[in-house]
This record gives C-alpha cells, sequence and structure tokens, in this order.
C-alpha cells in the first residue's frame, strides 16, 4: 500500500486538494490522508469549502492559527513533523504557496519522502510577495512538480530543476470549477444578492501590498468607490481587509461599494461567471475568470500567472483611481457587448487531477 499524504491550510488550497484526492480514488493500492493545517480556521474560510466540495473531513487539523510568518510556518514544521513521524507516508502532496505549503515541504524534505507540489513553477519575480518565497522554496524541494501553464515548466528548467521532475498537467482548480459551475448556477446568488447578469463588478482584495498601508488601500476604494457610482460593486471582504478598514478608519471611503463577508465556493463561482467585470489581487480567480470569459481585473504589477494575460481574460491595472475606473468602465463596455470567443489555455479541461493522480500512483 502506498500512502499519500495531502496537506491543505488556506481557503485556495481546499478546491485544489479535492480533485487529486477524488482521481486518487481509483487507485486501489493508494490509501490516503489529509492534514488540515489550521492556517484558516473561520467557517468562511475553510468549513464551507470541505462541505460544498465534498472534501473528506480531515484526518487531524494541526490547529495553527494566524501569526507572524516566522511563527506560522513553525508552527506548522513542528505539528507537521509530528504527524509525518507517526503515519510514515511515502509521498506529501502540497498544493499552491500558502505557509502551510513551504512549511509542509520543508519537513517532508529533510525527512526524505517524496514530495509533490501541485501548481509548481508559477513566478512572479516579486519578492516582496511571501507566496513567491513560498513557490521558489517549494519547488526546489520538490520531487514531482506539476505544472498548470508551460511558462511554468521554462520558470523551473531555468532554476535548474530536472526536466523529468517536471510534468505539466494543467490546473486542478480548474477541475473543480468545471465540475461545480452547473450546481453553483442554480443556488441563485444573483437574485439573492439582487444583482442582475452582467451589470455588477464582483471585488476582492487582501494581499498585504495592498491592504496593509492607507497609502496603498485609499487609492484603491477611491476607485472602486468611483466604479460603484456606475454598477453594483459587491466585495466580499477577507477578514485581514475588513480589519484594515477598520483600523484606518476608511469605512467611510467606501462610497456605494457592498462589503459582505467572504463567500462560500458556490456563490462566489456563480457571481464571478455573471459578473460584468471581476477585479482582484486574487492569484487562482485570474484562473478561473480566464475560463469563465469573464474580464479580470489584476489589481497587482505583475502575475504570476501569465497565461492568463495571453491567452485569457485578464490584465493588470496599475493601483490608483483613475486607472481603476477607465479599466473598469472600458472592460464592463465590452462584456454587455459582442462576448470574445473562449480560449481556455492548454490542458485546463477537467482531467488535471486525473493526469496527477496516475503519475502519483506509479510513481
Ligand atoms: C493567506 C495566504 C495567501 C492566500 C490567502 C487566501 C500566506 C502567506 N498567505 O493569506 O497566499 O492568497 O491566504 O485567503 O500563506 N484570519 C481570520 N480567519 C482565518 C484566517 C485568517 O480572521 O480563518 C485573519 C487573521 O487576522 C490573520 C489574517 O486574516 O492574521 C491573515 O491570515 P493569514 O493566513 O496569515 O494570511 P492571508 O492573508 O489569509
Amino acid at each position: 500500500m502506498k500512502r499519500v499524504l495531502h496537506v491543505a491550510g488556506a481557503r485556495p488550497n481546499f478546491m485544489k486538494i479535492a480533485p487529486v484526492m477524488s482521481a486518487l480514488r481509483a487507485y486501489p493500492q493508494v490509501s490516503q490522508t489529509l492534514i488540515h493545517t489550521g492556517q484558516h480556521y473561520d467557517e468562511a474560510l475553510s468549513k464551507v469549502f470541505f462541505d460544498e466540495l465534498e472534501l473528506p473531513r480531515p484526518d487531524e487539523d494541526l490547529g495553527v492559527g494566524s501569526g507572524s510568518h516566522a511563527e506560522q510556518t513553525a508552527k506548522v514544521m513542528l505539528a507537521f513533523e509530528g504527524v509525518c513521524l507517526r503515519r510514515e507516508p511515502d509521498a506529501v502532496v502540497v498544493v499552491g504557496d500558502v505557509n502551510s505549503t513551504v512549511a509542509c515541504s520543508l519537513v517532508a524534505a529533510k525527512l526524505g519522502i517524496t514530495l509533490a507540489h501541485v501548481e509548481a513553477g508559477l513566478r512572479s519575480f516579486d519578492w516582496s510577495m511571501p507566496e513567491e518565497i513560498n513557490r521558489v522554496v517549494t519547488d526546489r524541494l520538490s520531487d514531482l512538480l506539476f505544472t498548470t501553464e508551460r511558462s511554468a515548466n521554462e520558470n523551473l528548467l531555468a532554476e535548474g530543476t530536472p526536466a523529468q521532475r517536471i510534468h505539466f498537467v494543467g490546473n486542478v482548480m480548474i477541475d473543480t470549477l468545471l465540475a461545480h459551475r452547473r450546481r453553483a448556477a442554480a443556488g441563485a446568488a444573483l437574485e439573492r444578492f439582487g444583482l442582475a447578469a452582467r451589470r455588477y463588478a464582483l471585488v476582492t482584495l487582501h494581499r498585504p501590498s495592498n491592504v496593509d498601508s492607507p497609502q496603498s488601500l485609499a487609492p484603491i476604494l477611491e476607485g472602486l468607490a468611483r466604479v460603484a457610482a456606475e454598477m453594483p460593486v459587491l466585495f466580499p471582504a477577507h477578514p485581514r481587509t475588513r480589519q484594515r478598514l477598520e483600523t484606518f478608519g476608511l469605512q467611510d471611503r467606501l462610497g456605494g461599494i457592498r462589503v459582505i463577508d467572504p463567500l462560500g465556493y458556490l456563490d462566489f463561482l456563480a457571481l464571478m461567471a455573471e459578473a460584468a467585470i471581476v477585479l482582484t489581487d486574487s492569484g487562482g480567480i485570474q484562473e478561473e475568470t480566464t475560463v469563465l470569459g469573464v474580464p479580470c481585473l489584476t489589481l497587482r504589477p505583475n502575475t504570476e500567472r501569465p497565461v492568463t494575460l495571453t491567452e485569457g481574460t485578464n490584465q493588470l491595472v496599475a493601483l490608483e483611481a483613475d486607472a481603476i475606473v477607465d479599466a473598469a468602465s472600458q472592460a464592463a463596455r465590452e462584456r454587455n457587448g459582442v462576448r470574445p470567443p473562449e480560449r481556455v489555455p492548454e490542458l485546463w479541461d477537467g482531467s488535471a487531477a486525473t493526469r496527477i493522480a496516475q503519475i502519483i500512483a506509479e510513481a
């Protein structure tokens, strides 16, 4: 029996691990364990995804919670080392680029356990992003590197990763999106929020570089508030962003922006699919909007997912009010006109996890 141990810790991990676990169930010689690090613990950031994505309950929750980067990473490492020593897995599977990902990778590599990284090779080349550090370190330690786009293969090869470790398999998050798209649409999210299809903007914002100082957050809010004068703007706010809005006393700058609590997977997917435009600093949403054919204005100076620019609906927008307003009104106009033909990036076909499972099972 091959023992595979999966790690998930934060919101964007859950939709990535779900299809991999599901695809590995086809291999009777593989036993699976799911470890939740507890990096995200609020029901809205964690439990709702387990319910909606029909993920198995975690076999263990390490309960590490929030903290500084060093504190959080160290807590995950300490707890996860115990898990590996007790459970003696043959392989550890990590996804994405959060602190839980790098922490568990360090532990697995030092214990000599085969490490598989799903969503390997993405690079923003921006070392001020904590995720960039997590990505580079995780990839350097990984034995099996599963990539979502060809640029990732090129990045890994340029860093000296042996070619035989790299597997271009496609995008597991898109597997999940395609599997749930119909169910999401059936949930009547637009009616519940009183929105008309293609007549509203959907916003997410949580990157430290955007929300952790009033100098960066205020101009973005000004831009969004001006967009809200033109069309409804729905903003499910990450707890981190909510706290910053309060701390910086910026609530009175929200204008007509509708700030709500974080949404579950299905409601968010439904609202994304029918939005006129999406404005975000998330990584995954750039990919999801590409597949949905919805214009995405990424409020960042760079992206580690360049295929969403070259083949998708994504564009980078400067972090100042005028640029946001101009890009939003232009993209919304186009959205209400003829819809461009969907150009889904190579291998984003709903079968990425099937490819990954085969490689893990046979490794
Ligand atoms: C983390 C990831 C980021 C990912 C994001 C998705 C890292 C370095 N960052 O950022 O890549 O895009 O998750 O959401 O791993 N908090 C709660 N409840 C929770 C979790 C967090 O209220 O369940 C609050 C806490 O105040 C915490 C803050 O949010 O200090 C930040 O949480 P943390 O996990 O450190 O980072 P995220 O900003 O969520």
